[in-house]
């Protein structure tokens, strides 16, 4: 990742970008005449970018035009880093000094967002000789009202998206549920956080019936992982948790995909992001008391893979009829909740890729969100949807949704009908919630098939900022 160092000064022929609100706050003394004067007219001219050819160096200047909302200004701002970052790979330019020192922190936090988040990429599977070298790969910031508070708080966060991206974009070639369970004992050796690997034996006795039958078809074992981040000066008494899909791979099982089968290693992005939080978090050292939980497996129709009509008994002693295969999330969550149950916790989110239903509602541009929670949580969701651009969309858990879920054989099924089949997702697992719970469905937004400026191709983190500063929020409320 791009280094980011807080400086006092930043020398006169290094390259660099001067950030301002208007053509007022410039440093005359930075340019000759007439490159002032180039300025100005670029300005007028309605430009916000303008790179000046100062000879030894480059000197761009960004002009901030502020929207009606800061939110929206702030949006716009990780749009222009990432532009920003493309232009200095084009002039191969290695380390920059960016001067923003009458603007506001969360505005130069989000310009930096903007070209550290999208300087990120997939490239451990080519051979050297193909690997180009990444640029830039060091940032000077000098600015009046940022800390190194700030700025290891943004590191902490841009690594967990970061890692949040790998584990999504890693091929279940390289990846299956007990590797993942040992990149996460990795990952928390290294941020801080505790890890306890629950293996098949252990998932038996604790009756995990919903994780066992959508392993049954896979000839790798399924994995349960723990964490844990307990600041000692948590402000929470009892834990908030998450629980993430970790589906390394969804064929659909015996109702096999016909379509989307190469991009379904993205079907653990609710592990991914749950990881990466929690990474991001016990980096951080923020002041909380935090649970991840990742059940994991593969999802295939292999020899004695779990079939429709299939009668599964689930860990909270609920039966349930399979009707499709592919509906294999919601059985592995569903384990996840009931085990969540043994905290006692303020409150739980789900994070899923979990139904296309999802996608086909918002498109490429936000969560779908569901829950029993006050709308107090749901409104603090919301602002930091916006906040962090993850923007979410909250859907009904109306109970007439329950009579689709009705069974002829078992207390339950796991798909109602043709229609709404994101709500009655949400509703299969509210089954299992006896606590404060939102379920985020992130199929809309885990994994991209074309760049969206700094959210990039493939993988996106989603969920780790909108998480992050969701419980930023709760600790300085
Ligand atoms: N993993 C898929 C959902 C998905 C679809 C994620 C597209 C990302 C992109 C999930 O397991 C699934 O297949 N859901 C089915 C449920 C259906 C059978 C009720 C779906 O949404 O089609
Ligand atoms: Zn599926
Ligand atoms: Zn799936």
């Amino acid at each position: 990742m791009i280094s980011l160092t807080l400086t006092q000064h930043i020398h006169k022929e290094s390259h660099k970008i001067i950030l301002c609100n208007s053509v007022g706050e410039l440093d005359k003394k930075l340019f000759l005449a007439h490159e002032y004067e180039y300025i100005i007219n670029k300005i007028s001219d309605n430009e916000e970018f303008i790179p000046v050819n100062q000879y030894s160096n480059w000197c761009i200047v960004q002009i901030i035009r502020t929207k009606e909302e800061n939110y929206k200004t702030k949006e716009a701002l990780r749009k222009a880093g990432c532009k920003l970052l493309k232009w200095l790979q084009d002039e191969k330019i290695e380390s920059l000094g960016v001067i923003g020192k009458s603007i506001r922190n969360d505005l130069l936090l989000a310009y930096l967002e903007g070209i550290v988040l999208g300087s990120y990429n997939f490239i451990k599977y080519k051979r050297n000789s193909e690997k180009q070298l990444i640029l830039p790969t060091e940032i000077n910031v000098c600015s009046s009202a940022m800390r190194r508070v700030d700025i290891l708080q943004f590191e902490a966060i841009c690594k967990g998206v970061f890692i949040a991206r790998d584990i999504t974009n890693e091929p279940v070639s390289h990846m299956n549920a007990v590797q993942l369970s040992k990149r996460i004992k990795k990952l928390g050796n290294e941020s801080g956080f505790s890890v306890e690997i629950l293996e098949k034996r252990q998932i038996e006795t604790l009756k995990m019936g919903g994780l066992l039958a959508v392993n049954k078809g896979s000839i790798d074992p399924p994995t349960f992982t723990i964490m844990e981040w307990k600041s000692e000066n948590s402000v929470n008494s009892k834990p908030i948790v998450f629980a993430g899909k970790g589906v390394v791979y969804d064929t659909g099982g015996l109702d096999l995909k016909t379509s989307g089968l190469d991009y379904m290693k993205s079907d653990k992005g609710g592990a991914s992001t749950v990881i990466g939080l929690l990474y991001a978090v016990a980096l951080a050292k923020l002041p909380v008391h935090i649970i991840g939980l990742i059940p994991a497996t593969d999802n295939r129709p292999g020899g004695n893979a779990f079939a429709p009509g299939d009668v599964i008994k689930m860990a909270n002693g609920t039966t349930v009829e399979n009707m499709n295969s592919d509906a294999e999330g919601r059985f592995i969550l569903a384990d996840a909740l009931t085990y969540a149950q043994k905290y006692d916790p303020e409150l739980v989110f789900d994070v899923a890729t979990l139904t296309g239903s999802a996608l086909r509602t918002v498109g490429h541009q936000a969560l779908v969100v569901m829950g029993n929670t006050q709308r107090e949580i749901i409104d603090k969701l919301t602002e930091s949807g916006n906040n962090v651009y993850e923007r979410i969309v909250e859907l009904p858990l109306w109970d007439e949704y329950n009579e689709l879920l009705k069974s002829d054989i078992a207390d339950i099924k796991n798909i109602g009908g043709e229609y709404a089949s994101a709500i009655v997702a949400g509703k299969f697992l509210e089954h299992f919630t006896d606590y404060q719970w939102i379920h985020i469905d992130i199929a809309p937004m885990g994994y991209l098939h074309k760049s969206d400026s700094y959210r990039g191709k493939g993988g996106t983190g989603y969920g780790v900022r909108l998480l992050f500063d969701f419980i930023n929020q709760h600790i300085n409320k």
